[in-house]
Order: C-alpha cells, then sequence, then structure tokens
C-alpha cells in the first residue's frame, strides 16, 4: 500500500487530489454532535494543502436515498473542516455536476474544497457494477491522485471507495494508515490476556466479530442490548427488553464454544430496568431501578449495567493488556442510563493495557461524556470497518489501495 508520503516525496504541488474521507458525522439538526472523524482527517489534508495539492474532500453522510436531500447536505462538515484547518474552504452544492466541477476549476495550489454527498447520487452505493463505475469514472474527471482515507467507509463497496482508487493513481492517508497499523496489533501480535468488550443493540451485528474472538480473545464481556439475548439464552426472563429470539441457537452455541475453549464470557449481573424507554432529546428524568440480571421483572426492560456489573468488568478488565471495546452498555445517551458505558471506559481509562475503542457509538460515547481522548491507546472512526477488519474479512476500500 503506498503511503501519502510517498505520494508527497513524488510530489504533489498543482495537483487536484482526490480525499476519500469519512465525515459520517452525527449532527441535531445542523449542528455537529461530535467532530471526531472530521478531526481525523485533518493532518492528511493539512499535509496535502502543505505540499500545494487542490485538495477535493469527499464523503457521505447518513443514508439518504441516491437523490439530493438538504436534511443530509455536508455543509456543515465542509464548514467545520475550515475551522479546523484555519483556512477557507469552498463547497460545490452537488457530487459531479456544474459545482463541483467550477468549484474545483477555481481552486488554487494549496486550497481545500468539499463535494457535496456522495450518496446523493445512486452510483456511489449501486450494486451494479457499470453503475458505480460511471460515477466513479465522473468522480475520477475532478482529479489526477487519490488519497484513500475514509477508514470508517473501507468496508464499503462504493463507487469513491472501491471503484475510483481503480481510476487514478493512489496512496492510502495518515488515518487509514494509523487504524490498520492498530487493528494488526490487535490480529498478529496481540499481548495477553486479551479481553473484549461488546456492546450495542444487536447481537446478529456482532456474530461475525464474536465468531473470530472466541479463536483470539481470553475474556468476552457482553452488555447493552444484545446482553438480554444472552440473558434469554440462558433461561433468564427479560421482560420487555430488546430480544433476538431467532438469535438464541447461535448464542448458545458460542456460549458452549467459550467454555470448550477456555474463553470467558461475562454477562452482566445487574441491571437497570425501567418500563418505558427514555425520552432521549428531552432527557426528563425516568423511573428506574436496578434488578438482578437473573430476576428481570415482567413488563420493564433492561437499559443499563447495574452497578454490580461495573464492578465485575473493571475486574475483568484491570489485569488485562490488551482491550479492544465497541458498542455502549446501555442507553448512555440518556443520563439514567450512562452508568455502564461510563464505567467501562474509566476501567480502560484506568488500565495500563493498550485500549482500543472501535468507533461508532462508542467512540461517540466516550467524547460526549466527556474522557480525554488520550486517555486510550486508538479510538477507532470506523465501527462496521473496526469490525468487519477483526472479522478477518478483505475490506473493499483496503483492498483498492493495495495494487
Ligand atoms: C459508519 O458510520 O460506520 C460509516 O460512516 C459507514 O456508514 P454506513 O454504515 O452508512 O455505510
Amino acid at each position: 500500500m503506498k503511503t501519502i508520503d510517498e505520494l508527497l516525496h513524488e510530489g504533489v504541488e498543482g495537483k487536484r487530489v482526490f480525499v476519500r474521507a469519512d465525515l459520517n458525522v452525527p449532527l441535531d439538526g445542523t449542528t455537529i454532535t461530535d467532530d471526531g472523524r472530521i478531526r481525523a482527517v485533518v493532518p492528511t489534508v493539512e499535509a496535502l494543502a502543505r505540499a500545494g495539492a487542490r485538495v477535493v474532500v469527499a464523503s457521505h453522510l447518513g443514508r439518504p436515498k441516491g437523490a439530493p436531500d438538504p436534511a443530509f447536505s455536508l455543509a456543515p462538515a465542509a464548514t467545520r473542516l475550515g475551522e479546523l484547518l484555519g483556512a477557507e474552504v469552498a463547497f460545490a452544492t452537488d457530487t459531479v455536476g456544474e459545482s463541483a466541477t467550477a468549484t474545483v476549476a477555481g481552486l488554487a495550489d494549496g486550497q481545500v474544497a468539499v463535494i457535496e454527498n456522495l450518496r446523493f447520487n445512486a452510483g456511489e452505493t449501486s450494486k451494479d457494477d457499470a453503475e458505480r463505475g460511471a460515477f466513479a469514472d465522473a468522480l475520477a474527471s475532478l482529479a489526477d491522485l487519490y488519497v484513500g482515507d475514509g477508514f470508517g467507509a473501507v468496508h464499503r463497496k462504493h463507487a469513491s471507495v472501491f471503484d475510483l482508487p481503480a481510476r487514478l493513481p493512489h496512496a492510502a492517508g495518515y488515518l487509514i494508515a494509523t487504524e490498520v497499523g492498530v487493528l494488526k496489533k490487535l490480529t498478529e501480535d496481540v499481548q495477553r490476556p486479551y479481553a473484549v468488550v461488546l456492546g450495542g443493540s444487536k447481537v446478529s451485528d456482532k456474530l461475525g466479530v464474536i465468531d473470530h474472538l472466541l479463536e483470539r480473545a481470553d475474556r468476552i464481556l457482553i452488555g447493552g442490548g444484545m446482553a438480554y439475548t444472552f440473558l434469554k439464552a440462558q433461561g433468564h426472563e427479560v421482560g420487555s427488553s430488546l430480544l433476538q429470539e431467532d438469535q438464541i441457537p447461535a448464542v448458545l452455541e458460542y456460549l458452549k464454544r467459550a467454555e470448550d475453549k477456555g474463553v470467558e464470557f461475562v454477562l452482566p449481573v445487574d441491571v437497570v430496568v425501567s418500563a418505558q424507554f427514555p425520552d432521549l432529546k428531552s432527557k426528563a428524568p425516568t423511573e428506574h431501578r436496578t434488578v438482578p440480571a437473573d430476576a428481570m421483572p415482567a413488563g420493564f426492560m433492561g437499559l443499563d449495567n447495574g452497578p454490580e456489573t461495573d464492578k465485575l468488568y473493571a475486574s475483568k478488565l484491570a489485569d488485562a493488556a490488551t482491550v479492544f471495546w465497541n458498542g455502549p452498555m446501555g442507553v448512555f445517551e440518556h443520563p439514567d442510563y450512562a452508568e455502564g458505558t461510563k464505567a467501562v471506559a474509566q476501567a480502560l481509562v484506568d488500565s495500563p493495557a493498550f485500549t482500543v475503542v472501535g468507533g461508532g457509538d462508542s467512540a461517540a460515547a466516550v467524547r460526549t461524556l466527556g474522557f480525554d481522548e488520550n486517555a486510550f491507546g486508538h479510538i477507532s472512526t470506523g465501527g462496521g470497518a473496526s469490525l468487519e477488519y477483526l472479522e478477518g474479512k478483505k475490506l473493499p476500500g483496503l483492498v483498492a489501495l493495495e495494487d
């Protein structure tokens, strides 16, 4: 994989460089609630601009349906990128139309532009190779060189991620190099004990990674909505908690395999329950209580780990040499159900282990709950991407940069 440093060494002055970033940040209206992904691409954009490139930054945001939708405009992200760079950033209001062509043509050496959300064009995510290829051709006409730095999207076989690098000389940006370096440490020469904390709502999203981790991890701690399918599989009632009944056979098989392989599987021993899901907008206080995980009352849903579980999980992480964490332990967006996620974050901060927070919601949780990012070994910008990497899958956006 060619690095951006090699590209810079060859010279980029006056060249139009297409940077595929992942600026898919959480928005509240037009307010960015976590700019981590924008900050993560700044070193690459800055280095290219400093070397005199005309930098064209592109990304998706959310999941618009292949046509322009103002709710998913990248304009707020472009403004934020400009603030972080301390420079004017031009914004094209389309992807490959008149605005993009004129905006890119108007760039001077060292200047930066952002083009509108790539998913406003159906070709970006199309399953049809020809349709994706046609969009990639149009994108290729905007640039001379390609830098892949949208780690969060490398698991997507999309035009700007997979097809475009085949059409332009390409290299990996600093973010992708860092992310891949960290994930290699978790797959190739992991320091033991290796503990993994998995949370989030759906077991079905995590099956592949659990399968992989059963061969590699020493300890797997489960939390979040997915824990209730595990508790149910163990024969406990889970009230009105999130449950994926159809996943119970898979979960039982994993529990059995873990036992056979001597992998410690740790489940919540107590949980915080409520009769209703909290209002995440008003964050109004709720009625809730803590109950043992094996005695959840009917009609109540589990929304967070309880304090005994917090202590148990902290003790299971204290002596680890490596920790990977993906997925919140509860509905951390509401203060009544944030303690479990905070407790895991704190355990990682307190641990001398090499700690990796695996993107998506857990990365946002760490930042919005006020933790210092520097207290973690690495906070990945890729949720799905880091999980698929750990599953051992070939990721289209990395494959495309390899040849
Ligand atoms: C993410 O948020 O995980 C990435 O930006 C990819 O987004 P997607 O799941 O909509 O493809």
